[in-house]
């Protein structure tokens, strides 16, 4: 019986260990999450979402104060245009979190960055080029596009000098997304280094529509896998979306994905970004308490804990502290429900908006709980202390267990003395 530790993944001239650990905005997949799966010869994600904001928190920086401070006086109104990124700051911000990183980075493997072209940023294009150039300069290993899959996204960064060098890889949940994106990007004569090919059952934003449980990770996978063989392009493949065991993983492998990318397990390990007292909700969850809803103002369903506080929202729209999801109009579908249900309730203090939610400052405060669907799965996956609650784990166990287990077993933590 194989594990996934006898296959290897093949980018370029590395030889890696087939785990990816996936990006998890905004700052889930935190540096030392990512610098622990590239130690330990996979590859490690951070993530691009809101990096001014994440730079604040991590290095004590004043990007989101100051924009604050300089839009103050368009709090109140309901147009958003005026609120722009200065490109010469988010460059900044960019290369701090990237380069910290990646001066720390130690071992074999590798650390992307996950960008997300649905972080429209009241400018999408100069937003996103500015984003993926600073990475690139600050010397990242590879960049994966996700969330709306920018078709231009190549032709942004064709001119930079590590266009060839830096792996590039794009997340798809169909053989029909795939298509268009090669189409779209061949005049770059750059294919992509890896394709993600994301099921529905991953954490996060799905590419699929309420209907996402009619859909099944291996049935696309294969379709992909035909598809590329027909075309006779060789793209190494990457599945990911409840793969939750090294048997899940190596069964992926055996049908001729290069590597897995994985999430959920590594959401309640200590070097993720989520507070202790949010992993706790991760390890109580059942499986009634997961719900794919339409509540992110991107129109991507996603999946969460039905218990987000970010779910019945009450808070004014906080687009010049943060507006990340501003589109090229300064239009945010957040703004908009906003509005609608203060015009309904005129006079009332604390209305309650259900059908969308400032994403941007819950998933800052890390109040909407994103997760994938196999999270209530995860306190099998550990111990339970004295008090009732979960052990939490290490990024290095997590990752060991996927790479040698076998029999779908999974293999507990050594027991903390809080047991
Ligand atoms: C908490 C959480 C946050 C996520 N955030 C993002 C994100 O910001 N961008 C993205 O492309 N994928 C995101 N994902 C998807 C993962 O990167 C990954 O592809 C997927 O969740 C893998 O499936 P698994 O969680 O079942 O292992 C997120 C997943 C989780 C669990």
């Amino acid at each position: 019986m194989k594990c996934v530790d006898d296959f290897r993944l093949k980018l370029g001239d590395k030889e890696l260990v087939p785990i990816i650990t996936g990006g998890m905005g905004v700052d889930i997949s935190t540096a030392a999450l990512a610098l622990e799966a590239a130690r330990l010869g996979g590859i490690g994600h951070i993530s691009d979402a809101m990096v001014p904001t994440v730079t604040d928190r991590r290095f004590n920086t004043k990007y989101v104060k100051d924009k604050l401070k300089q839009y103050k006086f368009n709090v109140e109104n309901s147009d958003k245009s005026v609120v722009q990124f200065n490109l010469g700051l988010l460059e900044e911000a960019t290369k701090l979190h990237v380069g910290h990183t990646m001066d720390a980075k130690r071992g074999d493997g590798m650390v992307f960055i996950n960008c997300m072209e649905k972080l429209t940023m009241n400018a999408p294009k100069d937003t996103l080029r500015v984003r993926m150039r600073a990475a690139m300069d600050a010397g990242i290993d590879g960049i994966t596009l996700a969330a709306g899959l920018h078709l231009g996204s190549f032709a942004l960064i064709e001119d930079h000098p590590r266009f060839r060098d830096v792996k590039l890889g794009i997340i798809v949940s169909s053989l029909r997304a795939l298509q268009l994106f090669l189409k779209k990007s061949a005049r770059t004569n750059r294919l992509p280094d890896y394709i993600v090919i994301e099921g529905p059952l991953a954490g996060g934003h799905l590419g699929f529509g309420l209907d996402w449980a009619q859909y099944d990770l291996a049935t696309i996978v294969a379709e992909i896998r035909d598809w590329l063989v027909e075309q006779k392009l060789d793209i190494p493949l990457v599945p990911a979306g409840g793969i939750f065991t090294g048997t899940d993983a190596t069964n992926f492998l055996e049908m001729g994905a290069a590597a897995v990318q994985v999430a959920t397990r590594f959401t309640v390990t200590r070097e993720c970004g989520l507070p202790e007292n949010v992993q706790q909700e991760y390890f109580k969850a059942s499986e009634d308490e997961i719900e794919v809803n339409q509540i992110s103002p991107t129109g991507y369903p996603m999946r969460m804990l039905k218990s987000s506080p970010a779910i019945g929202d009450i808070i004014r729209p906080n687009c010049e502290a943060y507006g990340y999801l501003l589109d090229a109009s300064g239009n945010c579908q957040y703004i908009d429900a906003y509005n609608r249900e203060h015009a309904a309730h005129p006079g009332e203090r604390r209305v309650r908006i259900w059908d969308k939610t400032c994403l941007c400052t819950h998933m800052r405060n890390f109040d909407c709980w994103t997760c994938g669907h196999y999270t209530y799965r995860l306190k099998d996956t550990t111990h339970r202390n004295a008090d009732g609650s979960y052990q939490i784990l290490s990024a290095e166990h997590v990752f060991h267990d996927y790479q040698f287990s076998k029999d779908n077993r999974i293999a507990l933590p050594e027991a903390s003395a809080a047991v």
